[in-house]
């Protein structure tokens, strides 16, 4: 704490991604050196009981049961937005106007028109701000990326993702509400395209550059659901499947595929990418580790290696533990937060910002239009 400034933060949502952040923002200055000191502040949710007991069970200073009053909060510096993609809009927007740095979960928009106003009222406001793709910053992942801007790949050929669940295949799951709101188009905005396609995109665009068109099939396997808000059988409006051709600007042709109906698959999200001198793999159940070809190796030793990237001399690795102990998941919060603290200090803005998220949405609004059309389309610009 000693000569650190301190950055009140108030965080919206008590779920699945509350917990991340407010991990994040505890850990990351225990293991990297940052001008600034996460102060959690404040955090909001609707259900007073649960929220006490979520805010002590973090060390929350205190809570809040309506966002609007969290934002026009004095003591609050940042926004950070963990609640379902409904939300997203109306709270950034509002939190950008009132002078708050903003930071938020994906996908930014329900749509690429509320990802613009977004980016729109951040930019205008000029506060920090960033959207939690986090698989930026798994470190192997991280690595891929030095390697293909390093050329050590060449020239791309092609890109090849899937991010595969099944926990939506019964059909007597419900839509809507506490748990379900993924499935309710009016509060997720999209399906798989918008909740698992786009994790993919960013981190595909990310590594290999802007998309250029793309041609797309989606489809809603169950088509109607009983609501848990309105206790009716109500038609099922998300994408229970979408996949995608794609080019990109530099030429390499790439695949995409997400689906909540792979059996035995629970977030298996893995990347391939094909160059003219090497190629390189990626899975999520493996996170530490990258596959990696490199057709320039000693012919007769040729092959797949497995590079555990657990070495001080790989990315973030030497704030943690010994070479060859792993991270997690929740680690990719904890470097992302630690990458935004560090680029505030420095005047700097840390990717991926809302204009980022905001490039990922004109994507999905792009993957969604080709599924209905039936034709090449080019995200927006
Ligand atoms: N980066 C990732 O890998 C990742 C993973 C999961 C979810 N997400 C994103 O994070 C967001 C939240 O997802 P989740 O899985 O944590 O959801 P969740 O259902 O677990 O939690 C949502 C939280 O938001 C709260 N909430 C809902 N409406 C609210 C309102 N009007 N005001 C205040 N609080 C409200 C709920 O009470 C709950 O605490 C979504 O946008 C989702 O797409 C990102």
């Amino acid at each position: 704490m000693i000569g650190r400034k301190t950055l009140n933060i108030g965080v919206v949502g008590y779920g699945f991604m509350g917990r991340t952040h407010s991990n994040a923002f505890l850990q990351a200055p225990r293991f990297f050196d940052l001008p600034y000191q996460p102060v959690l502040k404040a955090v909001c949710a609707r259900n007073s009981e649960r929220l006490k007991s979520f805010a002590n069970t973090w060390g929350y200073e205190s809570a809040e049961t309506d966002w609007r009053k969290l934002v026009e909060r004095a003591d609050i510096d940042l926004i950070d937005i963990a609640s379902p993609n409904d939300t997203h809009a109306e709270i950034a927007i509002a939190a950008a106007r009132a002078g708050k740095m903003v930071m938020c979960e994906k996908p930014l928009g329900r749509n690429a028109a509320e990802a613009k106003a977004m980016t729109e009222a951040v930019e205008s406001a000029n506060v920090a701000n960033m959207v939690w793709y986090n698989y930026r910053r798994v470190p192997a992942v991280v690595l891929l990326k030095h390697l293909i801007d390093d050329g050590r790949l060449g020239r791309i050929f092609h890109y090849r993702a899937k991010f595969l669940q099944d926990w939506t295949i019964s059909q007597d799951l419900p839509q809507g509400g506490e748990g379900l709101w993924r499935l309710d188009v009016s509060v997720a905005g999209s399906g798989v395209t918008g909740d698992l396609l786009a994790h993919t995109i960013d981190t595909a665009m990310w590594l290999n550059g802007p998309i250029a068109e793309v041609s797309a099939m989606t489809e809603t396997f169950v088509k109607q659901r009983k609501h848990n808000l309105t206790g009716q059988v109500e038609p099922v409006g998300i994408d229970d499947a979408s996949a995608f051709l794609c080019r990109f600007q530099n030429g390499s042709l790439a695949t995409f595929e997400a689906t909540r109906y792979a059996r035995g698959h629970k977030a298996l999200y893995t990347l391939e990418i094909n160059g003219e001198h090497a190629s390189a793999m990626w899975d999520l159940h493996d996170l530490h580790r990258i596959q990696f070809f490199d057709h320039r190796d000693e012919g007769q030793l040729r092959g797949w290696r497995s590079i555990h990237v657990t070495d001080s001399d790989h990315p973030y690795m030497r704030r943690w533990w010994v070479p060859g102990l792993q991270i997690g998941y929740e680690h990719t919060f904890i470097h992302q937060a630690a990458d935004f603290l560090e680029a505030l200090s420095e005047g700097k803005q840390a990717a991926p910002t809302f204009r980022d998220g905001l490039a990922t949405d004109l994507v999905t609004d792009a993957v969604l239009e080709s599924a209905k059309t039936r034709q090449w389309e080019a995200p927006c610009t």
